[in-house]
């Protein structure tokens, strides 16, 4: 199920500008998911998975930042620039990465570094951020896609129509489970 590291080939977004409205229950803050394509954009979906991976989780930075990063398109959930500020001034909420492996036709997209900031869990950004990025593969041409989930996450991945494939496995220190979705 991993992703062979040598077919991984770059995802381009059909419209690198699209976005999508979330609706925060119980909140009239104003968010939005979008891709994060300049570079102080995926710095900022940098930081949120340092947050949450790496200071929360017990990763070391070069586990998390591993060597498809180059080859990955990030996501961004965010307060729509402009808007009130949250706790500790974040305006980044979550963050996620599409990988697309070309080892089969059409290429298979992986989810992957789904991340939302513990006190804006819980509020529809995980959905969201995982509904555009497969909205935007479809675009792109794919028609499976493939999440490792931490087995702790795993009714979520449920909830968002990923089967889970009984393939479990160990990142580093953390149980993992292989699902699918077809597109
Ligand atoms: C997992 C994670 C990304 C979910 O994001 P989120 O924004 O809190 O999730 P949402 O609010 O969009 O939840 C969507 C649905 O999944 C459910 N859900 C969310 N997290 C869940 C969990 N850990 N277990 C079971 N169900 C969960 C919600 O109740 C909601 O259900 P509903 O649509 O029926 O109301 C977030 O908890 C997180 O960042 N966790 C730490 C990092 C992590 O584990 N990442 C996953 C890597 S595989």
């Amino acid at each position: 199920m991993q992703y062979d590291p040598e077919r991984l080939v770059k995802p381009l977004p059909p419209d690198p500008e699209a976005w999508r409205p979330i609706e925060l229950p119980g909140s009239d803050l104003p968010a939005m998911v979008r891709w994060a394509v300049e570079d102080d954009e995926v710095e900022a979906a940098f930081g949120v998975r340092r947050d949450v991976f790496v200071k929360e989780q017990g990763y070391t930075e070069e586990q998390e930042f591993d060597d498809a990063e180059p080859m990955a398109l990030h996501v961004l959930a965010q307060l729509v620039p402009g808007c009130a500020t949250t706790p500790g001034a974040a305006r980044h909420l979550g963050a996620a990465r599409l990988l697309l492996d070309s080892t089969e036709e059409p290429p298979i997209a992986y989810v992957s570094r789904l991340s939302v900031l513990k006190f804006a869990r819980g509020m529809g950004m995980g959905r969201a951020m995982v509904e555009f990025i497969l909205e935007g593969a479809r675009e792109m041409g794919c028609r499976r896609a493939r999440a490792g989930a931490q087995i702790t996450a795993l009714d979520f991945w449920e909830r968002l129509g990923f089967h889970p494939t009984g393939e479990e496995y160990m990142d580093f220190h953390v149980p993992h489970e292989w699902t699918e979705k077809e597109l």
